[in-house]
Formats: structure tokens, sequence, C-alpha cells
């Protein structure tokens, strides 16, 4: 008679759990045939859950049947058994934790057959990601994405509890907003009910938790996901997830204390690790200067040497025409020290100008630090003057056989170039991993930055984060006459070059908001056609307020040591936005796009 499985016979146990502690005992498991083998009558498998992997054995003598059964077992067949746990005896394997113990099976039930899988799950296997992505479902048994997707969860739940324990409410916001202006670019989702009108999918919560402040709940957070038509990076997805969080009557330091906790929390629980605390603070000016951009690795040094006003002091006598008109002409000059110890080959070198050019550098001037400070291999050093080069020598700290590499020119890209190129020196160098943290936590507070950035498109002041970060009072005389010297109340926070999040304390007077929007160049009428309903409700007694919003996806691919993004969420999306296994985005048949009062325009034709 056929043995009820899963009706009356119930699992009592996962497949990661027996030991010799279990011997003797009557168990029943669930899982999938993860290997087999034929061992001259008896049939071994490896039984594979979430949890682990067990060994059963189908002797002819103990279980006929069941062992005529097991002869049909193939990989990835779901099945039940039922047996004792018996030792392993001298064929115990110390590498398993049930490696002590094997399953003589009594009973076996197959629950469904597998076609072959088109890739073997295993640990490491080296299938090209788009047939991954394409059985994702498959891909997803292995134990790599099994035991990311359970931290995952884990740090989902220790979210929550650490929240709720800290008194925030978990409340929730709509998805289908209206298209606000700003921001990163939104997905539209046209509306049936109202033809011609389209709702915007949240890029984040942000007018809505600010909402909830108006309202009076305090603290509010929410795990969440949020929808950005960006171009992708290895760290972006079109839909993502922010552990999102806003406060009343809060200063910056009481939203770093909540969000330090939590970290704290999460790389105790999940790895063992103590995360000392506070965490460390950088102007984003200081940021800026060493190190090229707002989200620095502090893993390594190489950092940037500014050395614009030295070249200024030295103008035209310098002898380096070029450095000197870069700073004339209004922009900067950086350089970094590949120190002696760590040569690069000439060919290196070269190969490192390729590299730059290929970050948007024009080109990668470098010196070799001689014997006596002179520098060799350098078109630079024909002409530079002695003085020149000796205070720069002596302002990037050149010991002989260092290598000194510059840029020079408009400060955005001369920031960027030299924050990619050290990034590129410090994995090429052995300093930082290719992936992953080598052990290392290093996490940061990039604070004060400006309140606006100058659009060198449109020629005017833009916001630099959203219209409504509060600017520092000192700063305020200077909205109308000098909006670049304006610092502001927000913050990221950095772990080893990854923005995992960022927020700000919020402009809540009106007042100041107005003196905001006028630096803006946004006049009465634009702003409230844009963000009207948030300058009503600020005129209700708005409670003083901040926030932040953490990215989970990034937290979890630098928590678990992921080389992607794509590793931490169980259906992500290609590069290129698209989903491998259901094919999303699709087309749809005229009558759905006739109901939503869209018309399709055909791509235009490649030339
Ligand atoms: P921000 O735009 O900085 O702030 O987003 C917060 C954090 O979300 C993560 N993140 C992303 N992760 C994966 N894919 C993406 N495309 C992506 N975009 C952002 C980052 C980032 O630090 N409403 C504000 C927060 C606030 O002011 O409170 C906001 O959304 O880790």
């Amino acid at each position: 008679m056929a043995v009820p499985f899963i009706t009356e016979v119930k699992r009592t146990h996962t497949c990661g759990e027996l030991t010799d502690a279990h011997i003797g005992q009557e168990v029943v498991l669930f899982g999938w045939v993860h290997n087999r083998r034929d061992h001259g009558g008896a049939v071994f498998i490896d039984l594979r859950d979430r949890e682990g992997l067990t060994q059963v054995v189908f002797e002819p003598d103990i279980a006929p049947e069941a062992h005529e059964l097991a002869g049909s077992l193939r990989l990835e067949y779901c099945v039940g058994i039922r047996g004792k746990v018996v030792s392993r005896g001298a064929n115990v394997n110390p590498k398993m934790k049930t490696g002590a113990i094997e399953v003589k099976a009594n009973a076996l039930t197959i629950f469904n057959r597998s076609e072959a899988a088109p890739f073997p799950i295993e640990d490491h296997i080296d299938t090209n990601e788009e047939k991954r992505l394409q059985y994702r479902y498959l891909d997803l048994r292995r134990r790599p994405l099994q035991q990311s997707l359970m931290t995952r969860s884990r740090m989902n739940a220790l979210t929550r509890a650490y929240m709720v324990e800290n008194g925030f409410l978990e409340l929730e916001t709509p998805f289908m907003g209206k298209y606000t202006p700003g921001g990163a670019r939104n997905f539209l989702v046209p509306s049936r009910l109202n033809p011609g009108k389209l709702y915007a999918l949240a890029e984040s919560p942000q007018l809505y938790k600010q909402l909830f402040m108006v309202a009076g709940f305090e603290r509010y957070f929410q795990i969440v996901k949020c929808f950005r038509d960006e171009d992708l990076r290895v760290d972006r997805q079109p839909e993502f997830t922010q552990v999102d969080v806003e406060m009343s009557f809060v200063s910056q330091d009481d939203v770093f204390s909540v969000i330090e906790g939590l970290l704290q929390r999460l790389w105790k629980e999940c790895l063992g690790v103590d995360i000392p605390t506070p965490f460390m603070r950088m102007e984003y000016d200081e940021s800026m200067a060493k190190y090229g951009n707002d989200k620095p690795d502090l893993r390594f040094g190489l950092e940037h040497v500014v050395l614009t006003d030295l070249v200024r002091k030295h103008g035209a006598a310098g002898g380096v025409p070029m450095l000197w008109e870069a700073v004339e002409a209004g922009g900067i000059v950086k350089a970094l020290v590949v120190p002696s110890e760590k040569a690069l080959s000439r060919a290196e070198s070269d190969k490192l100008e390729e590299i730059a050019k290929g970050m948007g550098a024009k080109g990668l001037a470098r010196a070799k630090v001689g014997e006596g400070g002179e520098w060799t291999q350098s078109p630079l050093s024909k002409t530079i003057s002695p003085a020149l080069r000796a205070d720069i020598n002596e302002a990037v700290g050149a010991k002989p056989g260092d290598l000194v590499l510059f840029q020079f020119g408009r400060e955005a890209v001369v920031h960027t170039v030299m924050a990619n190129l050290r990034l590129h020196l410090g994995k090429k160098l052995g300093y930082i991993p290719e992936y992953g943290s080598g052990g290392q936590w290093r996490f940061l507070w990039v604070v004060n930055p400006p309140l606006f950035e100058y659009d060198e498109e449109s020629k005017t002041w833009v916001a630099a984060h959203h219209a409504f970060t509060r600017p520092h009072d000192e700063d305020l005389p200077h909205l109308g006459t000098d909006p670049g010297r304006v610092k502001c109340y927000r913050y990221d926070v950095v772990l080893n070059g990854f923005e995992v999040g960022g927020g700000s304390i919020r402009l809540h007077d009106p007042k100041v908001q107005a003196e905001v929007f006028r630096a803006l160049g946004i006049s009465d009428e634009d702003a409230r056609a844009k963000f009207g309903f948030l300058l009503d409700a600020l005129k209700f007694g708005a409670p003083p307020h901040g926030g932040i919003a953490l990215g989970m996806d990034r937290l979890a691919f630098l928590l678990t040591g992921a080389e992607s993004l794509r590793d931490v969420i169980p259906f992500p999306k290609t590069k290129t936005g698209t989903d491998l296994m259901t094919g999303a985005p699709g087309d749809v048949d005229e009558r759905q796009l006739r109901e939503l009062h869209v018309r399709a325009v055909p791509p235009p034709q490649p030339k």
C-alpha cells in the first residue's frame, strides 16, 4: 500500500539538520534529488531542500519496492522519503553538517519528475547569466542564491522588529501617484477611467511620508518598492526596495543614531560582526576633494591631492601652459600617487591612460619621480619649473619611484575621472578585492553638501537633491546673492564606495521654502503646479521633520558579498530592463491600447 505522504505522513525534519544525535530515529524528508549514485545494489541520493543536503540510501533487502523505484530517480525529481537515521561509520563526511549520518529509506514517493535541467544545480557554475535568468526558478535552487535570499528575508524581519521596537509605524503609500517633475525619470501608467491622463509610479514615497508627519504620525517606516526609469548600472535596478524612514521633531543626529542602530543590528545578527558607532562623518567638500565623489571607499588610500591653488600661485612661470590654462579657465588640477612599492610597468601605465580616456578623460598626464625629485617618463618634465615641480612633489608627498598621475580641466570631469581611476587602481593594486568587502566595513556619513548645483546647460541653479531640503540657518542670507555657498542638512550613508542611503532634514517653514523656490527661479505658480498639495500641507502646523531611505538591495548585496545586485533580487531585470523569464516588457493587443486611449508608435527604423 502506498505510504500517504503529505496527507498523513508529514515531514519531520529538514535536509539540513540531522546529526548523530538523531541516530535510530525514523524520519520523513521532502526535497529534490541533488545527485544520485548506484553502488552495487544500493542506490544513494543526496536529498536537497533549502536547509541543506542529506544522504539517503535505498537497499534491496530493506525495502525492495522503494529500492526499485529509486532506480528510476533522476536529478531534480521532487520526492518524499521515510527511513531510519543510521551512522555512516567510517564514511563520515566532516564537511557536511549532516555528514555523520545517512537515512536508510523504507519508503519513497515521487511527487514529480523533472526534465533534465538546462544547467547544473550546483554552487559554482559557468553558465551564462542570460540562461540563468531565463530559468530563474532553477537558478534560485542553487545554494548561493538560496542563502542570499534567506539572508535578505532575515534582514527584512530584523528591520521590521528594530523599527517597531523604536516606535516606528509601518504605513503604506500609493505606488500610483501624480507625476511631479524633478528627480528620476518616472514610469508612467495610462488611466483607463480618465482618458489621456497618466499615473506616475512612485520613485519613492517622499511626499507622502512628509504628509504622514503633517498628519501627526511622528515616526514612519516602510520596506517599499520604488520605480525609476533610469539607465541601469551594477548597483541600480528599475524597481528596487527602500527602507524608507521619516521622523518628526528630530535633528540630523537623531536620524543618524536610528540608522546606525539598525545597520549595527543587521551586521551583528546576519554576520556576527560588531560595527562600531557612531559612524565616521565627512564633509561633502572634503569627500569631493580627496575622492572625487560623495561615496568614497575608505578601505584604501590613494587619495587625490588638489593642486589648483599651487598651479595658480606659480602662474605662467610654472612652465606648463596646459595646467595653468586649465586653472585660468576656471578648472581644477588634481593628482594621485601610485606608490613605488606598487610600481606599474611602462606598458601598464600606458594602458592606464586608455582606461582614463574610457572614463571621459582627454589624456592622463603622469610623472615618474626620480632620486632627486626630478620627473621622468613625462611630457610635463621638459618645461616645468623646478619650483613648481618641488611644490607639487611636496604637496603629493612624492618619494623616489612613485608615479604621479594628473588630471586637469572642468571640475566635474576631473573629479569623475580621478574617482574612477582611484577605484580602478584600488582593485588593480590589490588594496581591495574585486568583489565583496574583504572583511572590512567602512561606513560613513557624508554631510553638509551644497543645496544647489549650477546646471551648465540651462545656466541656472537647480536643487541638488530635492526642493524640500533645509538649508543651514547661517547660510540663509546667501540664498538670494550667492546660492552656491548655501549648505544644507542633507546626508548620505556610504559603505565601501556605495551610497547605501540618503536623506535630509526637510524644510517645514513656508517662508524659507518660498525663498528657496525664488533662488531656484521657480515662480509661485510653478511651485503650486508642481508641489501644491505639499505646500498647502506645510501651512497647517507642519512639525519640523526629516528622514532617510536606505537602499535594501544595495545593503543585501554588500552584506552577502554578492557580485551583482541581481544576486540578491529574486526576479531581477537585465541591464536593458527586461525580464528574460517572463519576456517583460511585452506587447499588448490593439484593443487593450484603445481602452487606455493610447496609440503605439512604431520605433524608428535603424538608418
Ligand atoms: P535616494 O534617491 O537617495 O533618496 O534613494 C535612497 C537610496 O535608495 C537606493 N537606490 C537604488 N537602489 C537600487 N537601484 C536604484 N535604481 C536605486 N536608486 C536609489 C540607494 C539610495 O541611497 N526619498 C529620498 C530619501 C529621503 O530623502 O528620505 C530618496 O529616495 O541606496
